[in-house]
């Protein structure tokens, strides 16, 4: 069987991308890249990764690669695909595909030219329960969904106060574009992509802003962000994501309702763990039926990106869905500026 040759760039969220790609039978993780030394050398010893370079071109210059995955700060995720794609690999791609819907266009374009894959990591997606209740939409549980909600709400929860992930040069936005971007991705992978039509958006950095100022550190992002959207097939979602706020605890919440059912996925006491509903009714009772995760899903993006290269069939978490992601988030940030609706197309 042929194994994959790849290299991971980026080692924190990264990390997990090199066991992923290390334990597949059919892929093997011949280089690592990071600038930080330690890190480099801990993860490349933990798995015996031989070559570590701490730079992007050394990679290029040193490696024939299979797969680029991509696990840096946002404003990198462009250039190297960029690169990526000349050196003629396929491109694994943490979230935000990029900084905006510019760019992950250009990303799109580069992996076009290359006839080269670009998948890009929305992980909630390949939560088992998350494959559940994608079954349960395509069996038809809940009919045609007219409106849903979904929200990623964090008590105290910024990555890396006073680094990248609080300067929108390196980031592109705050937790919208941080968490808010994987329940938007949960949501609409659920409703089946619908084409947007308006956006009507609102922000705020006020505590971020306060904490920064304290510490002294640079903050320019939104601590929260709350936006309704509507579709051209008459449904609408609302999408909510937030660092901090005074709320109970960490809070992960989809929900959706249909002509027939409604679905819900929550985080269970403010851990990582889910549980998930289907409603309905039958012959006039009403039902609550819990849907367990079960092992039909594959075990991550990083698995599936190899499965589908190696039995040449298409994968999911696609640039083209990345890109309308891209899309929402810059109308979000553009009508939370405005305060007025933004039309998509
Ligand atoms: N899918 C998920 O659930 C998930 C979770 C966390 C982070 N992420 C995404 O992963 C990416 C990285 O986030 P993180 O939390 O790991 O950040 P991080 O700051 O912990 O790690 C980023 C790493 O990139 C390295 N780096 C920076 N510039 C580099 C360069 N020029 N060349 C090589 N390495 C460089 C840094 O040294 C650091 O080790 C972001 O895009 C983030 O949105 C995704």
């Amino acid at each position: 069987m042929k194994q994959l040759k790849c290299a991971v760039i980026g080692l924190g969220m990264g990390r997990h991308h090199v066991k992923a790609f290390h334990d597949h039978p059919n892929s093997t993780v011949v280089a690592l890249v990071d600038l930080d030394e330690k890190r480099l050398q801990d993860i490349g010893d933990q798995h015996e990764i031989p070559n570590r370079y701490q730079s992007v071109d050394e990679l290029f210059a040193g490696e024939q690669l299979d797969i680029v995955s991509i696990a840096t700060p946002n404003s990198l995720h462009k250039p190297i695909a960029l690169q990526a794609f000349e050196h003629g690999a396929h491109v694994f791609c943490e979230k935000p595909v990029a900084l905006n819907a510019q760019e992950a266009e250009e990303m799109i374009a580069a992996a076009k030219k290359a006839d080269r894959r670009l998948m890009i990591n929305f992980s909630y997606r390949f939560n088992p329960t998350s494959w559940a209740l994608k079954q349960q939409v395509e069996s038809g549980a809940i009919g045609d969904v007219y409106a849903g909600r979904s929200r990623w709400l964090r008590r105290d929860g910024m990555p890396g106060f006073g680094g990248w992930f609080g300067k929108k040069s390196l980031a592109g936005g705050g937790p919208l574009i941080d968490l808010g971007v994987h329940r938007l991705d949960l949501a609409l992978w659920l409703m089946e992509y619908p084409k947007p039509n308006y956006v009507l958006a609102t922000s705020s950095n006020v505590l971020g802003k306060q904490k920064a100022d304290a510490a002294q550190k640079e903050f320019d992002v939104e601590d929260f962000a709350s936006a309704q959207i509507t579709f051209e097939n008459g449904a609408s979602l609302q999408i909510e994501a937030s660092w901090m706020g005074h709320i109970k605890e960490e809070t992960m919440e989809t929900t959706l309702l249909g002509n027939k059912g409604g679905l819900s996925q929550n985080n269970i006491d403010g851990t990582y763990d889910f549980r998930s509903f289907l409603y309905t009714d039958s012959h006039g009772s009403k039902l609550d039926i819990e849907i367990k995760g079960g092992t039909q899903g594959p075990l991550s993006g990083m698995h599936h990106f190899v499965d589908c290269i190696i039995e040449d069939r298409p994968h999911t978490a696609t640039a083209a869905e990345g890109l309308l992601v891209m899309k929402l988030l810059d109308a979000i940030y553009l009508s939370a500026a405005s305060g007025e609706p933004v039309k998509l197309n």
